[in-house]
């Protein structure tokens, strides 16, 4: 099926569980008879793969940070997300710029301004068709992270606090821009999460 690509992203806190319903929502647009193409951040290509490493397990100073994740989101954007798109594609992609502002900002509490910038300079008038935020209480989603039973990595790691300023940064970032956001109750029972999500995408 032809016709113009749409970019579509998930986010939420660490243990929201999005990842799940990432899937549900890729085998429906597959189903409708698009091509789609799943992705994620910081990651997507080989260098921001090799970037995702090192942001989730290498102790660096905050801004170094800060700065990795637009590098590997210009290289995510122009080997992967821009080409797919041109072509028609459906593009799936868990977390983008948000997340930055949700943890960078938000959580780790940078400079908004300078973030200002570098979004200009990567993705100047660029941004996603449809947002799903995950809202999930900090509590909760650390209990689901902790169940998986895996090493948790750098975020992880972090306390409720910085999930509860990351959690905020996202909800005043969903009222900010309304008309992109959906807001995902991440408490519901999952049939009910799941049924919200395709909603949201069966309308765009
Ligand atoms: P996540 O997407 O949750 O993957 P997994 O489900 O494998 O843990 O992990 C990516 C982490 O990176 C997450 O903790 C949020 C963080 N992150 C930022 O801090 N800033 C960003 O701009 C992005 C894209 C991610």
């Amino acid at each position: 099926m032809s016709g113009r690509g749409r970019f579509i992203t998930f986010e939420g806190i660490d243990g929201a569980g999005k990842s799940s319903q990432i899937e549900a929502a890729v085998g429906h647009l597959r189903r409708r008879g698009h091509q789609v193409l799943q992705t994620r951040e910081p990651g997507g290509t080989p260098i921001g793969e090799r970037l995702r490493e090192l942001l989730l397990n290498q102790p660096m100073h905050l801004e170094t940070e800060a700065m990795l994740m637009f590098a590997a989101r210009r290289e995510h954007l122009e080997k992967l997300v821009l080409p797919a798109l041109a072509r028609g594609e459906w593009v799936v992609c868990d977390r983008f710029t948000d997340a930055t502002y949700a943890y960078q900002v938000g959580g780790r509490g940078l400079d908004r301004g300078r973030f200002e910038v570098l979004e200009r300079w990567v993705h100047a008038g660029f941004e996603p068709n449809l947002t799903l935020l995950f809202d999930l209480d900090p509590a909760i989603a650390a209990q689901r992270v902790a169940a998986t039973g895996h090493a948790p990595d750098r975020f992880e790691r972090e306390q409720l606090d910085f999930f509860e300023r990351v959690r905020n940064a996202y909800l005043a970032r969903a009222a900010a821009a309304a008309g992109r956001f959906r807001i995902i109750d991440a408490s519901a029972p999952i049939d009910a999460i799941r049924e919200r999500v395709l909603d949201a995408v069966e309308r765009l």
